[in-house]
């Protein structure tokens, strides 16, 4: 069976992006494939946490995949440094293999690293390297993401060829960047020319998963939009971000296409569009937040659906890292 891994940091606000462009595609995947979903704490440490807040929202995190629809007795749901031995040795035994050249191409480092890049951390630099070794380490095969990821999948393949090159041996599987639906970049709801964040300091830009009813309502009717009406055809609303972005999301919260979607307002204006946009990510996202807050007031049995699926894990990561020491020439006594 072909295997999933994929995963999200815990860093609080996850958000309509976070879903649209991620989790629901892990929903409607899980049962084609055996399915890791990670809350990738050792990649959320790359830039400053509270170490409390880290916890909680690596529990939050958890909650949100259970609520969002995967089936934690089917999908390991766990977090990165459960196992952080495993995925840091892969890490150090890929990064022997990743030139410098290749990650001075990451602009997600760029964009993270910001004007002081001499006091950028050396784990923010190797963040690539990581996610690489998160997926290769399981010998993962497709991996779901929002589009944002792309770079740093076409990196985690390079890194896999050059891994199987170097040792001549075809033992890491190149793994599928699967970047799917019509919001695999949901824009901001203040700006759409910049992607709907966790950490945009307004909370006006973003509908977060926890938001309630009011607030989503608030925030669609609020968010930026322009004074055109919405055409027939989805080609005319290039030039025309916020419209594309309202529209996109509209037809992925109704798993239509944009085309579907334009065709039912056509001509209307957002005055129409809006309020019919709010009913639908209400009815989308409230049972998300609800069941939430149910799971969220429980944590013994969430530590306790994230403990088993660490043990699962391991028992897949660990042969394969084995196997790799052993490729490498590791004295394995
Ligand atoms: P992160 O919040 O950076 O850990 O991202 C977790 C997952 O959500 C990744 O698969 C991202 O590609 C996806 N994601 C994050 N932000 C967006 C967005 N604005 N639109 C679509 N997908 C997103
Ligand atoms: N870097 C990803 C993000 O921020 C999260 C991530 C870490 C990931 N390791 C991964 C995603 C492995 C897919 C596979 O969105």
């Amino acid at each position: 069976m072909n295997r999933i891994f994929s995963g999200m940091q815990p860093t609080g606000n996850l958000h309509l992006g976070n879903y649209l462009g991620a989790v629901r595609n892990w929903v409607a995947m899980q049962h084609d494939y055996e399915c890791f979903f990670c809350m990738v704490d050792m990649h959320a440490i790359t830039m400053p946490q509270d170490p409390a807040e880290l916890r909680r929202s690596t529990r939050e995190v958890a909650a949100a995949y259970i609520a969002s629809g995967i089936d934690p007795d089917v999908c390991s749901i766990f977090h990165q440094s459960a196992l952080g031995g495993e995925h840091a040795e892969l890490t150090w035994i890929l990064s022997s293999l990743t030139p410098l050249g290749w990650l001075n191409r990451m602009t997600q480092f760029k964009e993270k690293a910001g004007k002081k890049r001499e006091n950028a951390g050396l784990a923010l630099y190797s963040y690539p390297v990581l996610m690489a070794a998160d997926i290769l380490l399981y010998h993962a095969t497709h991996v779901p993401v929002g589009e944002d990821q792309k770079q740093h999948l076409e990196l985690a393949r390079d890194i896999a060829g050059a891994f199987n090159r170097h040792y001549d041996i075809e033992f890491f599987p190149l793994p599928e960047p699967q970047i799917l639906g019509e919001a695999t970049r949901v824009m901001s709801l203040r700006d759409g020319s910049s992607k709907m964040s966790k950490s945009d300091p307004s909370d006006q830009s973003r509908i977060n998963l926890t938001d309630d009813a009011d607030t989503i309502a608030q925030k669609i009717k609020r968010a930026k939009t322009d004074p055109e009406l919405l055409p027939d055809d989805p080609a005319a609303l290039d030039g025309r971000p916020e419209a594309a972005n309202l529209v996109g999301i509209y037809a992925a919260l109704s798993d239509q296409t944009a085309a579907q979607v334009l065709a039912d307002f056509a001509g209307k204006g957002f005055g129409q569009f809006k309020p019919a946009l709010s009913d639908l990510a209400v009815s989308v996202l409230s049972p998300i937040s609800e069941n939430m807050r149910r799971l969220l007031n429980d944590p013994a049995e969430l530590d306790r659906i994230i403990g088993g699926s660490a043990e699962r894990a391991r028992s897949v990561a660990a042969p394969i890292l084995h196997k790799t020491k052993d490729i490498v020439g590791f004295l394995q006594v």
